[in-house]
């Protein structure tokens, strides 16, 4: 796939970066700069689970070739138009089956939790793909701070719905409705990969990819990554999510990936990993589960994966 906005992205910057920061230098990088940051189990995990090719996708593409439908539905209308969301202050309402329920400043909920570093696969539905350097936090210590109760089997979360600053909302074609709804099993949202990413590159998230906070979730189709939540709901039922709705019989609500399960429109065998383009279309096979097979695979024992796609 062509980056839509070549002119934002020089092809010098791309080729010096990719080479400068390839993905072990980063990782040596952030140690001696980090040092305590990083998670050593973790990073164990997630190196494992990198291959030897996989470079960092560069920060302009990262930050600049997005899916926010929020802004519009192009590709470069979230860098160009997500600086009209305003993030300060965040407030996060916590509802549904949990003890502690109310409304929350976003930075008490993060404060205090360890901050980690994650070079994660990131593959979209779109068979496009990145490998981004996320910095964030377990998603596990931000549910658990709220006690939610054994009747809770589930969490949603959604996006801020501002159509005053979100011009995808105020449209006349709306193809969502907003707000974008997302949803994860609670053993899933409790696996050790599953993090809110306050950050990329270091920096604090941009607001085109999901400031202050969005999901990420390495091994499932980039759909489930919601951004800019305002919304926690613990709930014994399976709740909607937003592709789902629109489109049953494309989108599923586990979106793991799983090269063998076409979309009806494409199929899912292969991606494009990003930068590609007509001459170098960099494609390569696209793996069960996005390469966290041995992460995470027993989450699904017994399921039938073409069924619950
Ligand atoms: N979250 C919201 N609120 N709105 C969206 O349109 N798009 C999703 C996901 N989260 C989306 C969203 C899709 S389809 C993808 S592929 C990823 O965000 C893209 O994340 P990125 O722009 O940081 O690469």
């Amino acid at each position: 796939m062509l980056i839509k906005k070549p002119s934002k992205i020089a092809p010098s910057e791309i080729t010096s970066e990719t080479s400068f920061l390839n993905r072990r230098k980063f990782l040596k990088q952030q140690s001696i700069l980090g040092g305590g940051l990083l998670g050593a189990g973790l990073i164990g995990n997630t190196q494992a689970a990198l291959q030897p090719d996989d470079d960092l996708t560069p920060e302009e593409i990262v930050t600049s070739y997005n899916n926010f439908y929020e802004f519009g539905t192009g590709k470069s209308d979230p860098v160009e138009y997500a600086h009209e969301m305003s993030t300060d202050p965040w407030t996060v309402k916590v509802s549904g089956d949990a003890n502690k329920t109310g409304k929350f400043a976003f930075e008490d909920i993060v404060k205090g939790l360890d901050v980690e570093d994650r070079i994660y696969r990131f593959r979209c539905v779109e068979a496009w793909s990145m490998v981004v350097p996320w910095r964030g936090v377990a998603l596990k210590d931000v549910l658990q701070q709220f006690e939610p109760k054994t009747s809770a089997k589930f969490v949603e979360f959604k996006t801020l719905v501002r159509p005053s600053e979100m011009r995808g909302q105020r449209a006349v074609f709306q193809s969502i409705d907003w707000p974008y709804t997302e949803g994860l099993r609670l053993d899933e949202a409790y696996h050790p990969l599953a993090i809110m990413a306050l950050g990329v590159y270091g920096k604090d998230l941009p607001n085109q990819n999901g400031a202050p906070w969005r999901l990420m979730v390495p091994w499932k189709y980039g759909f489930k990554s919601v951004k800019s939540i305002v919304s926690i709901r613990f709930t014994y039922r399976q709740p909607r999510n937003s592709w789902n709705v629109l489109a049953p019989h494309e989108y599923g609500f586990y979106a793991n990936v799983n090269p063998a399960v076409s979309h009806p429109r494409w199929s899912q065998a292969s991606e494009r990993r990003l930068p590609s383009s007509v001459f170098n279309p960099n494609r390569r096979p696209t793996l069960p589960f996005n390469g966290y097979a041995d992460e995470v695979a027993s989450l699904y024992s017994g399921m039938d994966l073409a069924k619950f796609y």
